[in-house]
């Protein structure tokens, strides 16, 4: 199996261990704590050492359980996962369809230069040679921009039109495609990240809403998160041993963001005291979500549908002068105001869009 130089740094510890661990000469020097096989991976969380086989076998269960527990899929339920060519999103796809489950994928070209061509490269090789089905979507084909041209044209982090865009066309291609429920690759270091940003500014409403699960209604499609168990250091250790390839690269307008420093700061606190990220995400999902379920909104108030897509929308229209149809604003979802604003705007080359970013000049 080819390692390539930066998916072995994924699996480099987040703290200087005693033991080598993957690559090195771990095998020589640490056994699997099932088998007493020669070990790939130690992980810290677990005050163990893993073989291949029974990393996998760990990522499984952590998988099952979370589905159990959130009742997150019934079994043999058609799934739709959002692939972005990532370890996590490709690791979530390969891990539904070994526990039986029908999940198809959906990739969206975002238009973020040679990345976003590498990713859907890495989604699609993954399908194909699976024989597993692969819906994609491409933002400058299909709705006439891409995500850097829509960072200047809304003003807005690169992230917020991403994002935004995403969500929409989740929903739709879900909707389109017949399926009840759309699985996204975000794990537990993501989730605690979220959930560190959510508490430093104490927001209750994102933090009411940090679930694994969001139930479905007539509207939208349920969203699972299967992988809240487990690390991205796990998932990358469960691609290289499943021989899956990935895009390595961060997306380069992520590059700084808060959410990275986050992480960065959770690692520190898990090299001190592993285990801290999980029982930090974890034990809010047992404690304090509950807590906050008071807080959490059930009933989206004046929920219609957008005028020019028809997807359901929290966007309010206007009437006119005297309460008239005549001079009103339309009731316009968020994601066709971006469409509007970002398809009339000349391509932007996303270079442009990420020398400004780290320049600061937005
Ligand atoms: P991110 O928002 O980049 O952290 O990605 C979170 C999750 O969203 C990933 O694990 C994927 O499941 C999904 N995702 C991200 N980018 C794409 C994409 N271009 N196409 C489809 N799914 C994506
Ligand atoms: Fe959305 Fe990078 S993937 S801005
Ligand atoms: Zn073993
Ligand atoms: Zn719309």
């Amino acid at each position: 199996m080819v390692l390539r130089a930066k998916a072995m740094e994924e699996l480099a510890p987040t703290e200087p261990f005693k033991r080598p661990a993957w690559p090195g000469n771990a095998a020589a020097m640490s056994k699997c704590k099932v088998c007493k096989a020669p070990a790939i991976i130690d992980l810290p969380r677990h005050n163990a050492n893993f073989c291949g086989e029974h990393l996998q076998q760990l990522c499984r269960r952590q998988v099952e359980k979370a589905i159990k527990d959130f009742r997150m899929l019934e079994p043999g339920e058609r799934v739709l996962v959002a692939v972005s060519g990532g370890k996590d999103s490709l690791a979530v796809w390969d891990l539904l369809v070994d526990l039986g489950y029908q999940a198809d994928g959906v990739y969206i070209g975002l238009g973020i230069g040679e990345y976003s061509d590498e990713s859907g490269g890495y989604a699609q090789r993954f399908a194909d040679e699976r024989g597993l089905t692969l819906h994609t979507i491409d933002l400058r084909d299909e709705y006439g921009y891409d995500v850097p041209t829509a960072a200047k044209a809304t003003r807005r982090v690169p992230c917020s039109a991403c994002g935004t865009s995403k969500r929409h066309l989740f929903d739709r291609a879900a909707h389109d495609g017949g399926y009840a429920v759309v699985a996204t690759g975000h794990n537990l270091d993501d989730e605690a990240a979220v959930l560190f940003g959510n508490t430093l500014r104490w927001d209750i409403d994102y933090l009411a809403r940090q679930l694994p699960v969001l139930p479905g209604d007539e509207h939208f499609p349920r969203k699972v998160k299967p992988l809240v168990r487990l690390t991205e250091r796990e998932m990358a250790a469960w691609c290289i041993v499943r021989g899956i390839d990935y895009q390595v690269e961060e997306c380069p307008m992520a590059a700084g963001n808060r959410h990275l420093g986050y992480k960065e700061t959770l690692n520190a606190v898990e090299a001190r005291s592993p285990g801290s990220k999980a029982s930090f995400y974890l034990n809010f999902l047992d404690n304090m979500a509950p807590i906050l379920a008071e807080s959490r909104q059930t009933v989206v108030e004046g929920l219609g549908l957008c005028e020019r897509c028809g997807a359901p929308t929290t966007a309010g229209g206007s009437t006119g002068p005297g309460g008239s149809t005549e001079g009103g604003a339309p009731r316009v979802c968020a994601f066709c105001r971006i469409v509007e604003k970002s398809a009339a705007h000349e391509p932007v080359p996303v270079e442009l869009v990420t020398t400004q970013r780290n320049g600061r000049r937005r």
